[in-house]
C-alpha cells in the first residue's frame, strides 16, 4: 500500500495512488495523548509528510482537553498554521471512557505545554475530512488515525465517497494477539468498537498498526539519549512526556520501556521498510462475552486476493527512533 518513491498500484486493492514524489498530504485524526504528540512531530518534522489538518476524537481525555493539547503541541513546534477541527466528543454507542491512567488528568501530563495562540479552527472535524477528501484528486489524501475510530466511522457514513477517494487508511489499533485494555481488546478499539467495525468494514485499503508492532517502538535509554543530545526546548518537552509515559506504563502493564505506538502510522508511510506489513482480513468484534473490542485478524496461509486490510508486524526500532530524533532536531 503505502510507497514513498512515485506513483504505484496498491497491493490490496489495485488502486491508483497519486504520485509520491512530492510530500505524501494527510490529515490525522487523533486524541493527544502521549504518543499522539509523538505521531504530530513525525508528521511535521519530516519532508516526505504533509499534514494538511489535525481532527480531533474524543479518547485519551476528553475532546475539549486533548483539541487544547493538539493545539499546544503545534505551539510548541512553531506549527500553528496547521489546522486543528474538533471532533466526536463520544463514541457511537458507548459512554466515554478516558486513559486518564495512562496520560494523566489533562492527557497530557508531565510537562507544561505552551497555551496556544491560535483558535481551535471552525468546521467539524468530520466536515474538514469530508471537504479535503472530496476537494482533492483521487488517492490524493492519506488519513491517519491514531484515536477511537467515531469521526472516520461518521465522515464515511455521511459522505461514502470518500471511500473511494483516498489513497490509504492508516489506524493504530487492535491488535492480532497483543491486547492492552481487556485480555482482548486495544484502547482505541475498545473505546468505539461500533466505529471501528464501521471502517474495517468498507472497502478502503487499511494499514492496521496494531499492538503487536507498537510494542516494539519502546522509548528505550538510548534511544532517549540521542533526543536528550538535541538540547532544544522541543526534546526537552518530548522527554517529559516520556518520562510520565514510562512511569504510567509501568505502573499499569508492567512495561520497563513504554511503547509509544502512534507514531508507528506516521513512520510507516515515510518508510514502509522500517514497519513491515502482512495482507490479511481483520474483523472486529462488537458483542463479545469476553472479546467486545478484539480485532479478529486472519493469519491462516494467504489471504484472500481481494483482501482491503493488511497488518503491521514487523518495527525496525533503530530506524524508527532515527526518524523521531530527526524529526526533533528539525523542529528545533
Ligand atoms: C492507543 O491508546 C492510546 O492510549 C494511545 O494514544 C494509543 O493511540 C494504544 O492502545
Ligand atoms: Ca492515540
Amino acid at each position: 500500500m503505502s510507497t514513498s518513491t512515485t506513483t504505484s498500484t496498491t497491493a490490496a486493492t489495485g488502486r491508483v495512488d497519486a504520485s509520491r514524489a512530492r510530500p505524501r498530504p494527510i490529515i490525522l485524526d487523533c486524541d493527544p495523548g502521549h504518543d499522539d504528540a509523538a505521531a504530530i512531530i513525525l508528521a511535521l518534522g519530516n519532508p516526505a509528510i504533509d499534514l494538511l489538518g489535525v481532527t480531533t476524537v474524543g479518547g485519551n481525555q476528553t475532546v475539549e482537553k486533548i483539541t487544547r493539547n493538539a493545539r499546544s503541541v503545534l505551539r510548541l513546534c512553531n506549527r500553528e498554521d496547521v489546522p486543528v477541527h474538533q471532533g466526536a466528543s463520544r463514541p457511537l454507542l458507548h459512554d466515554v471512557e478516558v486513559a486518564a491512567q495512562i496520560h494523566g488528568e489533562s492527557g497530557l501530563d508531565g510537562v507544561e505545554l505552551p497555551d496556544p495562540t491560535v483558535p481551535v479552527a471552525p468546521g467539524h472535524a468530520v466536515s474538514f475530512i469530508i471537504d479535503t477528501v472530496m476537494a482533492a484528486a483521487p488517492g490524493e489524501i492519506t488519513l491517519v488515525a491514531t484515536g477511537p475510530l467515531t469521526n472516520i466511522a461518521l465522515a464515511a457514513r455521511i459522505e461514502p465517497r470518500i471511500v473511494g477517494r483516498i489513497a490509504e487508511l492508516v489506524v493504530m489499533g487492535g491488535g492480532f494477539h497483543e491486547a492492552n485494555w481487556t485480555p482482548a481488546a486495544e484502547f482505541n478499539i475498545w473505546v468505539d468498537p461500533e466505529a471501528a467495525r464501521i471502517v474495517f468494514e468498507e472497502s478502503w485499503p487499511i494499514t492496521m498498526v496494531g499492538l503487536d508492532l507498537t510494542h516494539q517502538a519502546l522509548a528505550t535509554a538510548e534511544a532517549e539519549e540521542g533526543i536528550r543530545r538535541i538540547g532544544s526546548e522541543l526534546s526537552e518537552a518530548f522527554l517529559g512526556l516520556m518520562a510520565f509515559f514510562r512511569r504510567a506504563y509501568k505502573e499499569n502493564q508492567d512495561f520497563d520501556d513504554p511503547p509509544v505506538h502512534d507514531p508507528c502510522t506516521i513512520a510507516y508511510l515515510i518508510d514502509p521498510a522500517i514497519v513491515r506489513t502482512r495482507r490479511a482480513p481483520v474483523r472486529i468484534e462488537t458483542h463479545g462475552q469476553y472479546t467486545t473490542g478484539a480485532t479478529v485478524v486472519d493469519l491462516r496461509g494467504q489471504a484472500p486476493e481481494d483482501v482491503h486490510t493488511q497488518v503491521a508486524t514487523e518495527l525496525d526500532h533503530a530506524g524508527f527512533w532515527r526518524l523521531m530524533t530527526e524529526a526533533i532536531a528539525a523542529l528545533s
